[in-house]
């Protein structure tokens, strides 16, 4: 385990999802740019599509405590392949991010698989200030 605190919130939320349904568990933290870390799991449901990811929960926590600004994201999957985050949760992000924001993806264990920009994941995207 890397001796990261936002590795270690991923780690230990995904142990925390309630995925009966697909069985796959997942954890993201976010880290805001004051320091804070939020987590947040998936939470699924009988009706499926009402199911939610991990990052919109540790999105949904920062926002619920103040936090606008993200720093970097660990996404924490099941599988040896990295869980990057799905595409409604990478513009999720994208409203609080950076596009060069850190998008780390690691292992049950909290090795890091892969580690990308949000650019990377997301590029050319739109964001808040496209509106203006
Ligand atoms: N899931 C996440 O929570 N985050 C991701 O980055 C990818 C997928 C969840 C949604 C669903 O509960 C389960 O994983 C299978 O798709």
């Amino acid at each position: 385990m890397e001796n990261d605190p936002l590795v270690r919130a991923a780690v230990d939320v995904r142990l925390r999802a309630y995925a009966p349904y697909s069985r796959f568990l997942v954890g993201a933290a976010v880290e805001t740019v004051d320091g804070r870390i939020f987590a947040g799991c998936n939470v699924e449901n009988a009706a499926y599509p009402e199911g939610t990811c991990a990052e919109a929960g540790a999105i949904a926590a920062m926002a619920a405590a103040g936090g606008r600004r993200i720093r970097r994201v660990v996404v924490c999957g099941g599988l040896d392949a990295p869980c990057t985050p799905c595409g409604g949760c990478r513009q999720k992000i994208r409203e609080f991010a950076a596009p060069d924001t850190a998008v780390i993806m690691v292992s049950p264990q909290g090795e890091t698989l892969l580690e990308r920009t949000l650019s990377d994941l997301l590029p050319d995207s739109f964001g808040p200030g496209s509106l203006s």
